[in-house]
């Protein structure tokens, strides 16, 4: 025992190096974890406003509304889809477009029937695009057939709204 003693401290030196080392080393370790502890105190104080300006910072900068197309979505008026879609040809008289409340115009076509006007509408004829350019995905069918009601009863027509569909993803596609 006594020999292990003297082959590890073998000078005065190595006796104050080892009592330092002792005694100083955690001596410093307690004292960085002291301010380790400290300093992360008056963080945790701050955490309500930090995580209010994290979410602030990461916030998305556009949001993106998902729309589930099988999911009943709001229905635009007849008024709405004409504006959007069909007033472009149909106030100006573009292409030989008959024109807004013009009777006269429309007379002859109103005369045809409303499902003849529909499915006018739906394939397109002429310089007419097929549902008046809109796509499916904007313009439903029953929103087609609104504004065809909408369009055709401000020209002198007398047409009644198509019923809402209940479920219209359940419609069968024609
Ligand atoms: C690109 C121009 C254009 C757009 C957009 C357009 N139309 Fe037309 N539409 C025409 C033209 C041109 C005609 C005349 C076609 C013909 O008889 O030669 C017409 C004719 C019609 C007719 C009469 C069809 C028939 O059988 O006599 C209806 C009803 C009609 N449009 C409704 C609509 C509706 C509803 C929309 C919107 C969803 C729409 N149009 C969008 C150009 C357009």
């Amino acid at each position: 025992m006594s020999d292990d003693h003297s082959n590890l401290i073998k000078s005065p030196k190595q006796l104050i190096l080892v009592v330092f080392g002792c005694f100083f080393i955690p001596l410093i370790i307690i004292y960085l974890l002291l301010v380790y502890v400290l300093n992360a105190k008056p963080v945790s104080e701050k955490s309500a406003d930090a995580d209010k300006s994290t979410i602030a910072l990461i916030k998305p900068v556009a949001q993106l509304n998902f729309r589930d197309a099988s999911l009943p979505r709001e229905m635009k008026s007849g008024e709405e889809v004409y504006k959007a879609v069909c007033s472009s040809c149909h106030n100006s008289g573009a292409a030989g477009a008959p024109m807004f409340n013009n009777a006269a115009a429309w007379a002859p076509r109103i005369s045809k029937g409303y499902d003849a006007l529909y499915s006018s509408v739906l394939k397109g004829k002429n310089a007419m695009p097929a549902r008046g350019g809109a796509s499916p995905a904007d313009v439903s069918d029953f929103e087609l057939a609104r504004s065809v009601v909408y369009l055709a009863n401000a020209s002198g027509g007398k047409f009644t709204e198509p019923p809402v569909p209940a479920a219209p993803a359940q419609k069968p596609a024609k």
